[in-house]
């Protein structure tokens, strides 16, 4: 794994945004596999400037995301198609139609069906990966089974309680996803996974200071792949004791 600490999460972002540019730079028609979360959020602005400036095209760019909330339809405030349209995908010039987020409402068997014939259809070139606090990459939660395909996964407590600071109401965050399986996140080319904030140091621990593959951490199996690179910040990297 490559490591890199940086002093700050803006820097991080920026970091990220620079080598997902240069995939792009080098393969106009990349697919990219694209995440949610506040992590990821830092990301995109990023890139959105790196467009508008003319450096960044996305014309033949292609884009999965790694996971949509089960029961919620796309255009909900909290959607993760609706985050990805308001992030990024309505400020650059991407194509829609070159954009997939599985679909959260419906014959979800159907939707999972379709999203694994999506994914098949191009290898990921970046895939960029947020934490959960349990060590969730896309919504693979721990477990003594990890799934390798698309699936849909119950959400954990945790999780529910991290991500229920975007909704109204606790009772009112989604408790399924569909989401990428761990294979599908393996099978990328090259991936770029971030992390920021105490809430994120157990987990990032299992990633950085032990060779363990835990299927309790599922991150931890990134550690497998030939070409990921982990960026933390200098806060983060103090805080779990990570010394480059
Ligand atoms: C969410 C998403 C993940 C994301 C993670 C961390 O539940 N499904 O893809 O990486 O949780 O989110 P955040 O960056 O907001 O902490």
């Amino acid at each position: 794994m490559n490591i890199i600490v940086t002093e700050n999460f803006a820097k991080t972002c920026e970091l990220a945004a620079k080598m997902i540019g240069d995939v792009i730079r080098n393969k106009p028609d990349a697919r990219l596999g694209l995440a949610t979360g506040s992590t990821a959020q830092g990301v995109y602005p990023y890139l959105v400037a790196a467009n508008k400036a003319g450096k960044l095209d996305f014309s033949r760019v292609n884009t999965v995301n790694l996971d949509e909330y089960v029961g919620l339809p796309a255009d909900h405030p909290q959607s993760y198609r609706r985050f990805m349209d308001e992030n990024l995908f309505n400020h650059i010039n991407i194509d829609k139609k070159n954009t997939v987020v599985a679909k959260g409402t419906g014959d979800i068997d159907a939707n999972v069906a379709a999203f694994r014939e999506a994914i098949a259809e191009k290898p990921i070139d970046v895939q960029l990966l947020g934490i959960g606090v349990d060590g969730h990459v896309g919504f693979n939660e721990p477990g003594v089974v990890l799934y390798d395909g698309a699936h849909v996964e119950e959400l954990d407590e945790s999780t529910i309680d991290a991500n229920a600071r975007f909704f109204a109401d606790r009772s009112e965050v989604p408790t399924k996803a569909i989401s990428m399986g761990m294979g599908d996140i393996l099978r990328a080319k090259k991936l770029l996974l971030l992390a920021t904030g105490e809430n994120k140091a157990e987990a990032m621990k299992g990633l950085l200071l032990n060779e363990e593959l835990d299927v309790q951490n599922p991150a931890t199996l990134v550690k497998t792949h030939p070409d990921v690179t982990v960026i933390i910040d200098r806060a983060l990297a103090d805080c779990i004791g990570y010394q480059a």
